[in-house]
C-alpha cells in the first residue's frame, strides 16, 4: 500500500517538479498575503513572506542544524541554511528532486551547508536527537501514517529543539457543522487522485496525536 503511494508520489514529483520550477520557482508551497489574504504581493515574495511568517510563528530565531522533511527542490532548506548560517539536509522521495536540489546548492554556494538525500519521511536515515529544527512545510500530507510521522519527526528532535510543521487539513468535525458532507468527501476525494494524497486530517485530530508522541 505505502510502497504503491511512494511509487506515486516519486513519479509526480520526478516528472512535474521541472515544470513547477519554471512557473513556481523554487518553492512548492501557498504565499502568505496578509492576516486577511488579501495583501497584494507577487507570488514568490509571498511564498517567502510565508517562511517568514512560520519562523515567526515558531518563535525561530537561530538554528544550527535542520532537517528539512519533504524538501521538493530545496527552497526552504537553502533560505534556511543561508539565513541562519545553518547546517541543513532536505530529505524528499524524489531523486529528480534531489538531483536539481543538490545542483542548487551549488549553483547558490551552499553546497557545505545543505545536502539532500532520498529518503522516507516515516523512517529516517538520521540518528536520535540529531537535529534542533525539523522543519516540514506542504508534505505532511503525503504521509500514509500521520502518527509515525510525527513520531519519527520527534525522535530526530533534540531535547529542547522545534517541530514546525504546515500541512494540508480538511475543517475540523468536532463543531457544529459536523462530519464532512459526501460532497466534502468527494471533493476531498479528488485533491487525494490529483495531488498523491492518501488522506488528510483536521487540526484537532493533529492535536490529538501531538501529545501522544512526545
Ligand atoms: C509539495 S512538495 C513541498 C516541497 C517543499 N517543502 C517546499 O515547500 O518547497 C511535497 C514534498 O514532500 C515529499 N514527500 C512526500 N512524501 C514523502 C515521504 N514519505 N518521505 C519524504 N518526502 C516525502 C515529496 O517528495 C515532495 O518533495
Amino acid at each position: 500500500m505505502a510502497a504503491q503511494l511512494y511509487q506515486q508520489i516519486r513519479e509526480f514529483y520526478d516528472a512535474s517538479s521541472p515544470i513547477w520550477e519554471s512557473i513556481w520557482g523554487e518553492h512548492m508551497h501557498h504565499g502568505f498575503y496578509g492576516q486577511g489574504g488579501t495583501r497584494q504581493v507577487n507570488r514568490r515574495d509571498a511564498q517567502i513572506e510565508l517562511i517568514e511568517e512560520f519562523l515567526a510563528w515558531g518563535k525561530v530565531t537561530q538554528v544550527e542544524n535542520f532537517v528539512d522533511v519533504g524538501c521538493g527542490i530545496g527552497g526552504s532548506t537553502l533560505y534556511l541554511a543561508e539565513k541562519f548560517g545553518a547546517k541543513g539536509v532536505g530529505i524528499t522521495l524524489s531523486p529528480v528532486q534531489a538531483n536539481r536540489a543538490t545542483e542548487r546548492a551549488t549553483e547558490q554556494n551552499l553546497s557545505n551547508q545543505a545536502e539532500f538525500k532520498v529518503a522516507d519521511a516515516l523512517n529516517t536515515p538520521f540518528r536520535d536527537g540529531e537535529f534542533d529544527l525539523v522543519w516540514t512545510l506542504e508534505s505532511g500530507e503525503h504521509m500514509p501514517n500521520k502518527r509515525q510521522f510525527l513520531q519519527e519527526c520527534t525522535r530526530i528532535l533534540k531535547p529542547g529543539g522545534k517541530l514546525l510543521m504546515a500541512t494540508w487539513c480538511h475543517r475540523p468535525t468536532d463543531s457544529v457543522a459536523g462530519s464532512l458532507t459526501p460532497e466534502e468527501q468527494k471533493h476531498l476525494e479528488e485533491i487525494y487522485r490529483v495531488y498523491c494524497l492518501p488522506y488528510v486530517i483536521s487540526l484537532p485530530d493533529y492535536g490529538a496525536i501531538a501529545p501522544n508522541v512526545v
